[in-house]
C-alpha cells in the first residue's frame, strides 16, 4: 500500500531543516535580545476559543473535530487567541509588560498553493500590558530588525484600523456590514465592496499609500470623524518613533487584516517575487481580546511571521545559510580495528562532529563518502600506527596525509 503525505503538508529533508533551524535561531536570538521569552500552548484547543474572536475568515478554515467525549476541538489556526487564554488562565498576576514569543505549527484548511499550506509554522510574539506608541514601535521594530539580521529585503506597511472603523461608525454602518466591508478590503475584493455599495470616499481612503503626507491627506476625508482623527494621531505618534529609530515603512490606510480582534495599529510585511502569497508577516494591536477571556481589560500588541514564507524569501533572495559541517570521519583500516576506531570517535565526539563508518566499507569507499559529506578530515586507524599510539590524518581539502599521535587529534581538528 502506498501512502502519501496529506495535501498541504510537507516533509523537510535534513538540508532544509538545517536552513530552517539557522533562520529560526537568528530570529529567536533577536526576539530574546528584545526581552521576549518563549512559550508553548497546546496544538489543539476548545473550538470556541477561535470561534469567539478570531473571526469568520478563520472559522471557515479550521481543522475542527469531535473528541471521544463529544467535545468540539480544533487544531490551532493561530496562536494569539491561545496566548490570551493562557494569560487569563495562568499569567495574569505576573509583572507587566509580559513579552512572550512562540514558534509552532498552525493548521488551516485552505486550498494549498505556493506559500500556502495546511500545516505551516508561525514565529510570533505578543507584548501584553502597555498601550503607548513606544510599545507598537517596539513590536514593529523587532519584526523589522529580525528580517534585517537575516538579510531579507522587504516592504513594511503600516495602517490603523481605528481610521477605517471610525469612518464606518460615523456613517452608522451596522457592525455586521462593517465586518463584511473590512473582510473585502483585506482580500482586495473590489467587486464585493461594490455589492456593499460603499461610498466613494472609502475607496479614496483605502487607496491612500505612501509617506507621512498620507496622514495629512487622510485628515481631509475625516475632519468630523472623532475616532478616525484620534486614530490618525495615534498612528502619527507611532510613525514618529519609527522615524527616530530609522525604520523604513509605507503608510497604507487600506490594511484591514483578516482576523477580527485588531483594534488599533496594524501592519504587514511583504516580499516582492513570492507570488500571490507574498505577505510574510502580519500583526497589530488588539486591546479587547484578553478582556473577552478574563474580564480584565489588558491592552496587547503582536505579530507573527509566516515562517515558511520567510524561509522561501531567504531562498528567493539567495541568502546563504550555513551548511552542516562534519569535522572528521573515522575509518578503520581493517575489521580488527573497528572497536579501537569506535573508541576514538566516542572520545572526539565530546568536542567535534564525528562520523564513523558503520557500513564496513573499504578505505576508498569511506573516502568517497567523506568527500560527499564534505568532512574536513578522515582519520584512518590502522594496526601498525595504532601499535605506536598513532593514526593517519587526511586533510580532505588538500588531500595531504600525516601521521599524528592519538592525543594530538583533538588539537589537529581545531
Ligand atoms: P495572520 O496574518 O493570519 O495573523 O498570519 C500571520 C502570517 O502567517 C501571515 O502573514 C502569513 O505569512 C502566514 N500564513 C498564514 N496562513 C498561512 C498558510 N496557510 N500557509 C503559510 N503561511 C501562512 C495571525 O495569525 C495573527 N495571530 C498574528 C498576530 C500575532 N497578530 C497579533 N499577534
Amino acid at each position: 500500500m502506498k501512502i502519501e503525505k496529506p495535501k498541504g503538508t510537507r516533509d523537510f529533508a535534513p538540508e532544509e531543516m538545517e536552513a530552517r533551524k539557522y533562520i529560526e535561531r537568528e530570529i529567536a536570538g533577536m526576539f530574546t535580545r528584545y526581552g521576549f521569552r518563549q512559550i508553548r500552548t497546546p496544538s489543539f484547543e476548545h473550538v470556541e476559543l477561535f470561534e469567539k474572536k478570531s473571526g469568520e475568515e478563520i472559522s471557515t478554515h479550521m481543522y475542527a473535530f469531535e473528541d471521544k467525549k463529544g467535545r468540539m476541538m480544533c487544531l490551532r489556526p493561530e496562536e494569539t487567541a491561545s496566548v490570551c487564554r493562557m494569560y487569563a488562565e495562568t499569567l495574569r498576576t505576573k509583572q507587566k509588560p509580559l513579552k512572550l514569543y512562540y514558534f509552532d505549527p498552525m493548521f488551516r484548511y485552505e486550498e494549498p498553493q505556493k506559500g500556502r499550506y495546511r500545516e505551516f509554522w508561525q514565529m510570533g510574539l505578543e507584548l501584553i500590558g502597555p498601550s503607548g506608541p513606544e510599545s507598537d514601535a517596539e513590536v514593529i521594530s523587532v519584526a523589522y530588525e529580525s528580517l534585517k539580521k537575516i538579510g531579507v529585503q522587504n516592504v513594511l506597511e503600516i495602517g490603523h484600523l481605528g481610521v477605517l472603523k471610525g469612518f464606518l461608525e460615523d456613517r452608522n454602518v451596522p457592525e455586521a456590514d462593517q465586518r463584511k466591508i473590512l473582510a473585502c478590503i483585506d482580500k482586495n475584493d473590489i467587486e464585493g465592496l461594490r455589492k456593499l455599495s460603499v461610498e466613494k470616499a472609502l475607496y479614496e481612503l483605502i487607496g491612500l499609500k505612501g509617506g507621512k503626507e498620507v496622514l495629512a491627506k487622510a485628515e481631509k476625508h475625516l475632519k468630523n470623524c472623532e475616532r478616525s482623527m484620534k486614530s490618525l494621531t495615534e498612528l502619527r505618534n507611532i510613525i514618529d518613533t519609527l522615524d527616530f529609530l530609522g525604520i523604513e515603512y509605507l503608510i497604507n490606510l487600506g490594511i484591514a487584516r483578516g482576523l477580527e480582534y485588531y483594534t488599533g495599529m496594524v501592519f504587514e510585511i511583504r516580499v516582492a517575487g513570492l507570488g500571490a502569497q507574498n505577505q510574510i508577516c502580519g500583526g497589530g494591536r488588539y486591546d479587547n481580546l484578553i478582556e473577552l477571556f478574563s474580564g480584565l481589560s489588558v491592552p496587547a500588541v503582536g505579530f507573527a511571521y509566516g515562517f515558511d514564507r520567510v524561509v522561501e524569501a531567504a531562498q528567493l533572495q539567495k541568502i546563504e545559510t550555513p551548511a552542516r559541517t562534519i569535522d572528521a570521519v573515522i575509518a578503520p583500516a581493517s575489521p580488527e580495528m573497528k572497536k579501537e576506531a569506535f573508541k576514538i570517535a566516542a572520545a572526539l565526539r565530546k568536542d567535534y562532529v564525528v562520523d564513523y563508518d558503520l557500513m564496513d566499507r573499504k578505505l576508498g569507499k569511506i573516502l568517497e563518502y567523506a568527500a560527499e559529506a564534505k568532512a574536513r578530515y578522515v582519520i584512518i586507524v590502522g594496526a601498525k600506527d595504532l601499535a605506536l599510539g598513532q593514526v593517519t590524518l587526511r586533510d580532505m581539502t588538500s588531500g595531504e596525509q600525516k601521521i599524528i599521535k592519538i592525543e594530538e587529534i583533538g588539537k589537529a581538528l581545531k
